[in-house]
């Protein structure tokens, strides 16, 4: 059944609260490992061309965050010496605050049919839908990539592999406060209709 702009169905009240958690607003409880598996179980029901499954997943929580955190803080201090410490120390915490970050790699590497592009969006509208997911969960999440998602050091620790890139850290949690809004775009002013 179809339901008018007036009289939003649930669904689409649900998709229009989608917003994000600051990762520093997240706190304890994070979702254990059923629960996770359980929004993992809704994310992968993206479109998919060719079934690729051009994705996989590394769960960062617990004492792990603590030790990425520790060689972050190492690895930003190599990157720029000059750093302040209040940037060391914002790298320190990049995963100190959500319960449990999920880091969603995309798998690319040669095809012959499916553009990389492709592949590469399947990944991101993972990272999309695990967003929604954790939400509908009842927990706050927010999708942060920063230069660790695209440093080669940080992909060797992580065990990212030549043909794979990081596409987003999914930080899930509590949140401990009502998520900020922001004004969001007008779809009108951003379409046209074609005409020959
Ligand atoms: C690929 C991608 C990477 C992002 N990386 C960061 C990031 O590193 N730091 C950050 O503050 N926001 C980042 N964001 C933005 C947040 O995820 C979020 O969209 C923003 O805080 C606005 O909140 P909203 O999702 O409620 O609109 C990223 C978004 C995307 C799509």
């Amino acid at each position: 059944m179809n339901s008018s702009s007036n009289h939003p169905s649930p669904a689409l009240q649900f998709l229009d609260a989608r917003r994000s958690v600051p990762s520093r607003q997240l706190g304890a409880p994070g979702p254990d490992d059923a629960t996770l598996l359980r929004m993992l179980a809704s994310a992968v029901r993206v479109p998919d061309h060719g079934k690729r499954v051009p994705f996989r997943f590394l769960r960062i929580a617990g004492d792990a965050r603590r030790a990425l955190g520790e060689r972050l803080a190492e690895r930003s201090r190599a990157r720029d010496p000059q750093a302040p410490e209040a940037a060391i120390e914002k790298d320190r915490l990049r995963f100190g605050f959500a319960p449990v970050a999920v880091t969603v790699i995309a798998r690319l590497g040669p095809d012959e049919k499916i553009p990389e592009q492709e592949r590469l969006l399947t990944a991101g509208s993972v990272c999309f839908a695990l967003l929604q997911a954790a939400q509908a969960l009842g927990y706050g999440a927010v999708w942060l990539t920063g230069w660790p998602a695209y440093d080669e050091q940080v992909e060797r620790w992580l065990g990212v592999q030549a043909h794979e890139r990081i596409v987003g850290f999914i930080h899930i949690g509590t949140a401990k406060l009502e998520a900020p809004e922001r004004e969001r775009p007008d779809p009108a002013a951003l379409t046209q209709a074609w005409s020959p």
